[in-house]
């Protein structure tokens, strides 16, 4: 079974990563990296120099990613079929040459075309990313550090080789730096062009239940799916979410790095309050109870016993407490679910809590709300405008949200 990376670790998905494997002693290692690489959810395609193949075997590399590796300009000299480079830096999003020699590292500066990756580098239009390794009195070299420092300067991503004992017996710089580094570097780079990167996002999901007795409790139908479906396409493009989940039935969403699970509306407004000084954004998803019993039995209430009247008190307005909390630079977006077109108690609700938008469903809406896989939203903002869509699923209408707003509400 392929091992599945945990959710905060920086993953790979979907990307195309074009591995170069230059001739080093370090080139063992690049079949780990292949294989991290794979592991964390990238396509890989390898790209070997005729030195590299013969510290490692393609059929290894071959085997780890599975596809054939590339090391010549012709893949069958009789039929006369030729590796098309321009291609393999076309499908690329990064190549990363791992391990990188003097030699290669040299080659890229002067724009040698002697192998097949060499002429990859070259007509590549993706961006590169270098892992140096070769011996320390070479890597100090100040030819080499030249050329470093030239590759730098067009923008390849050069990554830092390690110190220790090298081949050679020596020790020093100049090892390739380990498997898991250069795939967390090429990661948290990938992560960085994401559009919410460095964004911090709270969102609160799911219902609250509020103890009657022992067992017992008031609570409401919403399933959390909204605010799930949120947190998933928020950490896909890269913010940092922490979901403050009440009661619900869902696992949390990949790429989500911060999970706190609460009961009562009183224990989500502890943790929201904790949090939120710290965030850049707040979506206020959960269809907070707006009142608890004012006591609660600690034993199971028997027939016989049962109160003929249970006196309510008010729950804390979480939202309203984050909008009073508010700083210029942070955003804020309520929900509200009406049972009528609800557009003015809406608007109310978002001058009441300060918000910069409040998204709007209705039961009154087939297929809208709580515990659908849909939803149909209209969104309304402080200056009167409205964005309305159309029903989808409840993860196309958080990908609409999202980038709604990305494109309204950032300054
Ligand atoms: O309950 P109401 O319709 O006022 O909810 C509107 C918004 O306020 C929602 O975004 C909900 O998550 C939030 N809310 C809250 N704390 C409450 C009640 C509602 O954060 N006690």
């Amino acid at each position: 079974m392929p091992l599945a990376p945990s959710p905060s670790e920086l993953t790979l998905t979907g990307r195309r990563i074009v591995l170069g494997i230059t001739g080093s002693i370090a080139a063992y290692k690049s079949a780990l990296l292949a294989r991290e690489l794979r592991r964390r959810g990238a396509e890989v395609r390898v790209v070997m120099t005729p030195g590299a193949t013969e510290f490692i075997t393609p059929l290894t590399l071959a085997t780890l990613v599975d596809h054939p590796v590339h090391s010549d300009f012709t893949e069958d000299q009789d039929a006369g079929v030729w590796t098309n480079h321009v291609e393999l830096g076309i499908w690329g999003d990064l190549i990363l040459v791992a391990p990188a020699t003097a030699n290669t590292l040299a080659a890229m500066v002067h724009g040698g075309c002697d192998n097949l990756l060499q002429a990859v580098l070259l007509s590549a239009r993706c961006p590169v990313a270098v892992a140096p390794a070769m011996d320390l009195d070479m890597y100090t070299h100040d030819a080499t550090q030249a050329n470093l420092k030239t590759l730098a300067d067009r923008g390849v991503d050069v990554i830092d080789p390690g110190t220790g004992p090298l081949a050679s017996g020596l020790v020093g710089k100049g090892r390739m730096a380990e498997p898991e580094e250069i795939a967390d570097h090429v990661a948290a780079r990938f992560a960085a062009e994401l559009p919410w990167s460095g964004k911090r996002v709270v969102i609160t999901a799911g219902p609250t239940h509020e103890p009657l007795d022992a067992v017992r409790f008031l609570g409401n139908r919403s399933s959390g799916k909204m605010g799930f479906a949120l947190a998933e396409v928020f950490a896909k493009q890269g913010a940092d979410v922490t979901l403050v989940a009440g009661p619900v039935a869902l696992s949390t969403p990949d790429r989500v790095r911060r999970r706190i699970d609460v009961e009562t509306a009183v224990e989500m407004d502890e943790a929201v309050k904790g949090l939120w000084g710290d965030m850049d954004w707040g979506i206020a998803c959960a269809a907070v109870s707006d009142f608890r019993p004012a006591q609660t039995s600690n034993d199971k209430w028997h027939r016989g016993e049962v109160p003929s009247a249970v006196e309510l008190t008010e729950n804390p307005d979480i939202l309203k407490g984050m909008g009073e909390a508010k700083q210029p630079q942070q955003k804020l977006v309520g929900f509200a679910l009406e049972t009528d077109s609800g557009e003015q108690s809406a608007m109310g609700k978002l001058e009441r809590k300060n918000l910069d938008a409040i998204v709007l469903n209705t039961l009154m809406d087939d297929g809208a709300g709580f515990g659908h896989d849909t939803n149909k939203v209209r969104v309304l903002f402080q200056d009167g405008k409205s964005v309305s869509f159309e029903l989808k699923s409840k993860y196309e209408v958080a990908c609409d949200l999202v980038e709604l707003w990305r494109t309204t509400i950032t300054p």
